[in-house]
Order: structure tokens, then C-alpha cells, then sequence
């Protein structure tokens, strides 16, 4: 079965889906996106995601291109007509099609486009052994909490990770304290059993994961401390993991090629990576 984009307006093909060449994502990254996980048919955890798609536009000043109700409706037909019951959808808005010229255009429209993408969870390998991460400079700009299409930083962080046979790339400020993944957000659970994660600044992605684990941490009664943590820190850590809505929850057992204590995914990452997977079945 071909797959099927909708792309402004309309529902096509995903080979003949195309925006225009000066549509200004293309030109200038000037848009924003989300990534939705649908898993047995349910969308995981669309509320938050649609509450972050507007805050991202209304940051950009980018209009809504419809309205909530529209919207869902779409997502809702893209994954009837693809029949993706698993998988992702890629939703885009860019602030539409015009003349290159740096200044927001007068006419343009906001372009929306939903693609899905049957992709599986990661494989169950990477949440029983755990992942290496790698610590590299955090190089971008000072909105990193507005989800923009303009990634070339996280593109090229990511990169850097596959090449040292690493999963993800976390990201350094100048101050030596971890701010995310280049697509994920980082936790460690200290000595004492605090599980750390950096309060949602300018500095990181807001992930619509995190908040989901922030929550079953909350009801379970987890000792939690929002607040930025070093790579010292992270090394000398008792367990290490990453969230993001691809990768789910996964451990981290290896940072620059050091073991996380005995290398080994910790039993707090296990139970939290199970409990989030409960949550997402039964979103
Ligand atoms: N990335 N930090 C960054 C920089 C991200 O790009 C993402 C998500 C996250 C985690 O957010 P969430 O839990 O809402 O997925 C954190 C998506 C999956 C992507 O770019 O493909």
C-alpha cells in the first residue's frame, strides 16, 4: 500500500508530496513540527504535543492553520487512510510560501503537511542493554524550547554520535552542565536515588515524554529534582536514561566510552521504562 501525505490542503501520494521551493521552511528552517507516536490506533499523549505545536507557533508568530478541531481531524484521516495503527506522524508548519526575503511576508499561508511513518519502537535490545551517549559542546541558539524545524546543530551532534558508535549526543553548555540529546532529553538518578532532569528553560526541549515520566513519578512517589546536572555528575551517576517520543525511555550505560556504575541499564530506569510503555498502550 503506497503511503499518503497530507500536504496543505490536500491528500496525495507521499511520492508525488511536495511543498513549493520557497516555501520558507526550506529557505529558512521557518517553521516548527512535532512528532506523535500512535501505538494500537491511539495518538500517545496528543494534548500535550497539540499545547506544544501552539506555543512553538505562537512564539514564531506563525498563525494556526486551522483550527484544533480541523486539526485532528487530519491527523485523525492520515492515519485512517494509511491504515498506521503503529508507528509516528510528522506534522510541519512552516510560515508558508513566498519571494525569499528575510522579514515575515505579508500573504503568506501557513503550510501543514502530516506524514506518517510505520517505524517500530526501538528495538527491545537497546531498553534490556542500554545505550552510550557521547558529551559534545551545545552549540545552538537560545530558544532551544521552541520545537523549530531549524536542526542543523542536532543534525550534525547526531551524526557525531553514530560515528562513535554512540545512540545520542548530549549536549554541553558553557557552564559544563547538560542541557539534552540532540533529539532527547537527559536524566541521571544520583547516589542517594534522586532522578535529576533539567527544569524545561530556553535551554531544552520541553519533551512531551519527560512531562509523561515527570507524572508517573509524581503518582509513585519518586524523589525528583528538577535542575541541571554536570557531565562529572552524570559519570559518576548510578543510572543514567534518555526520553524522547522515538526512543521512548532507554537506558544509558555508557558516557565517552565510561561505564555507568557496572554498565549495566539501573533497576529505577527499568521500572520507568516499563511504566511509561504501560502509559503509552493505554493512551
Ligand atoms: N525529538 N529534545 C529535543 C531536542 C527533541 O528534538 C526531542 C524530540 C525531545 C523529546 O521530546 P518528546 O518527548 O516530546 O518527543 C527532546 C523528536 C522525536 C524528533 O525530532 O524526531
Amino acid at each position: 500500500m503506497s503511503r499518503i501525505a497530507y500536504v496543505a490542503g490536500q491528500y496525495l501520494p507521499h511520492r508525488q508530496a511536495a511543498v513549493h521551493i520557497e516555501d520558507r521552511g526550506y529557505q529558512f528552517g521557518d517553521g516548527v513540527y512535532e512528532v506523535i507516536a500512535v501505538v494500537g490506533g491511539h495518538l500517545v499523549d496528543e494534548a500535550p504535543h497539540l499545547t506544544r505545536l501552539h506555543r512553538s507557533l505562537t512564539e514564531l508568530r506563525i498563525p494556526a492553520p486551522m483550527s484544533d478541531a480541523a486539526l485532528k481531524l487530519v491527523i485523525r484521516e492520515v492515519i485512517r487512510r494509511n491504515g498506521a495503527d503503529n508507528g509516528i506522524l510528522y506534522l510541519q508548519v512552516t510560515r508558508g510560501t513566498a519571494p525569499r526575503e528575510h522579514a515575515f511576508p505579508k500573504a503568506a499561508k501557513p503550510v501543514f503537511v502530516v506524514t506518517p511513518r510505520r517505524s517500530r519502537p526501538p528495538d527491545p535490545r537497546l531498553g534490556q542493554e542500554g545505550i552510550a551517549v557521547i558529551t559534545i559542546p551545545d552549540i545552538r541558539w537560545q530558544r532551544c524550547d521552541i520545537k523549530s524545524v531549524a536542526l542543523v546543530p542536532n543534525v550534525l551532534g547526531k551524526q557525531q554520535a553514530r560515528e562513535a558508535g554512540a545512540y545520542e549526543a548530549w549536549q554541553v553548555d558553557r557552564e559544563g552542565l547538560v542541557t539534552e540529546g540532540t533529539s532527547t532529553n537527559a536524566w541521571i538518578v544520583t547516589q542517594d536515588d534522586a532522578v535529576v532532569t533539567r527544569a524545561a528553560d530556553n535551554a531544552i526541549l520541553n519533551g512531551v515524554t519527560r512531562g509523561a515520566v515527570l507524572e508517573i513519578m509524581r503518582r509513585e512517589g519518586y524523589r525528583l529534582d528538577e535542575r541541571p546536572f554536570s557531565v562529572a555528575e552524570a559519570r559518576a551517576a548510578r543510572e543514567a536514561f534518555l526520553t524522547s517520543t522515538t526512543a521512548e525511555l532507554l537506558p544509558v550505560v555508557r558516557i565517552d566510552g565510561n561505564p555507568v556504575a557496572d554498565g549495566k541499564p539501573g533497576q529505577l530506569s527499568r521500572k520507568l521504562r516499563e511504566a511509561y510503555l504501560t502509559h503509552a498502550a493505554a493512551a
